[in-house]
């Protein structure tokens, strides 16, 4: 009888060992405490904004959420999950900030927090110089690749209707831009910075970028929290400072090599 009691208190205590310990993995340092690591998630296929480059994950919003997290005193750890994991992760709180060129709006916002904005986007479309397209009415009885679960799904979705065949969807926008160059699709629609970066940096692959404002809509990119993350006031608050101080500036100019417009973005 002692044995059996002497058992369960051992069995009881693991329990607890072991719920205890769950509870801290789950998030790294959401709760406010500077001296633990954020870990942040990113989905590296997305250059300039993220991207892998010798096996480390390189690009603005890397060099942005790095400044941003030092201006709030934190330590962050960035880490390539996917597009698709991301938004797994920080509804289920295993990691605290999303950064990957993420467009707040409405829907998101149900389910999470967003920081204040840090970038202007719009969706554009990427054809091949040859290519009859003119404007996003053009995509209408054509093939196209798209990057699942992003902005530029929903756009063309509401071209093309939500269930037509015509419309590729990829887990990540590389290899929707790999579609159209072997000819599976006729147009790939994304954010503007991306495909635009790609055309300036593979000129010989002889793709052009059409603008169409009035199909798709300005966009602003934000930091992604779990709804109610008590990180939000803080880096909010180190967003703003970063923009001011010329922090955001000289990344801008790194990647861009131009002085960043911040009107739209601060308004
Ligand atoms: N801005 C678009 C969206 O939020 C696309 C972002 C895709 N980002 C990425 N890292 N793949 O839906």
């Amino acid at each position: 009888m002692k044995k059996l009691k002497l058992f369960t208190t051992i069995l009881a205590a693991a329990f607890v060992f072991i719920l205890s310990a769950c509870g801290t993995s789950k998030t790294s340092g959401g709760d406010g405490d500077k001296d633990k690591t954020l870990r942040v998630v990113t989905d590296a296929a997305y250059a300039p904004f993220e991207y892998q480059d010798k096996g480390e994950v390189v690009g603005f919003d890397i060099d942005f959420i790095n400044a941003v997290a030092k201006q709030a005193g934190y330590k962050v750890k960035v880490e390539h999950v996917g597009w698709d994991p991301l938004f797994v992760e920080i509804k289920g709180k295993t990691a605290d900030i999303g950064i990957s060129a993420i467009t707040i709006n409405d829907k998101r916002k149900q389910t999470y927090d967003f920081s204040v904005p840090y970038f202007l986007s719009t969706n554009k479309i990427m054809i091949p110089k040859d290519s009859p397209i003119k404007s996003a009415e053009d995509l209408k009885d054509k093939v196209v690749a798209v990057q699942n679960g992003t902005t530029g799904q929903e756009a063309v979705e509401k071209l093309l209707g939500a269930e037509s065949k015509n419309l590729k969807k990829f887990k990540d926008n590389n290899l929707a831009i790999m579609e159209l160059k072997g000819g599976g699709a006729d147009a790939v629609v994304a954010d503007n910075t991306v495909i635009e970066e790609y055309v300036k940096n593979n000129p010989k692959e002889n793709f052009v970028i059409i603008e169409d404002e009035a199909a798709f809509d300005k966009e602003f990119y934000g930091l992604l929290f779990p709804k109610g993350s008590k990180l939000k006031a803080d880096f909010d608050k180190a967003v703003k400072e970063v923009m001011e101080n010329g922090e955001y500036a000289k990344i801008y100019k790194k990647w861009f090599k131009v002085d960043p417009d911040l009107t739209e973005v601060k308004a």
